[in-house]
């Protein structure tokens, strides 16, 4: 970085694609029972139906597609959620159904599903 210079240019390695090609984090937030939370609407099930439905397909692994938990991502009145990077798309769920058609076409042809984007 030249002296004085505020900023440096990133690395090479962050200019390439990165270690996943879609990284998919549900929020399984778990309150007390009745309380608004994506865990107290199936998101846990819901997160191990699509981690098993990914590696069916042998789409798990570098380079392909993970699936996370993750705490609250403070979207709780529009859960349970769930979002999908680099693309940093927000989606809603309700079942298998759902989950179905966001790994059918956005995780394995890329084209958003509007209908359950948030
Ligand atoms: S509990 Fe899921 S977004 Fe807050």
């Amino acid at each position: 970085m030249a002296v004085g210079a505020r900023h440096a240019p990133l690395p090479a390695r962050f200019l390439m694609s990165s270690y996943y090609d879609k990284h998919v984090f549900f929020c399984c937030n778990q309150r007390e029972p009745g309380a608004t939370c994506c865990n107290n609407q199936g998101a846990a099930e819901l997160r191990n139906y699509a981690k098993d439905r990914i590696k069916a397909l042998k789409l798990n692994g570098k380079g392909k597609i993970r699936i996370n938990s993750a705490g609250c991502l403070d979207r709780c009145d529009e859960g349970p959620v769930l979002v999908v990077y680099p693309e940093a798309v927000w989606y809603t769920y309700v079942d298998r159904h759902d989950i179905d058609e966001i790994i059918d076409e956005h995780l394995v042809h890329n084209r958003i599903v509007e209908r359950l984007k948030i």
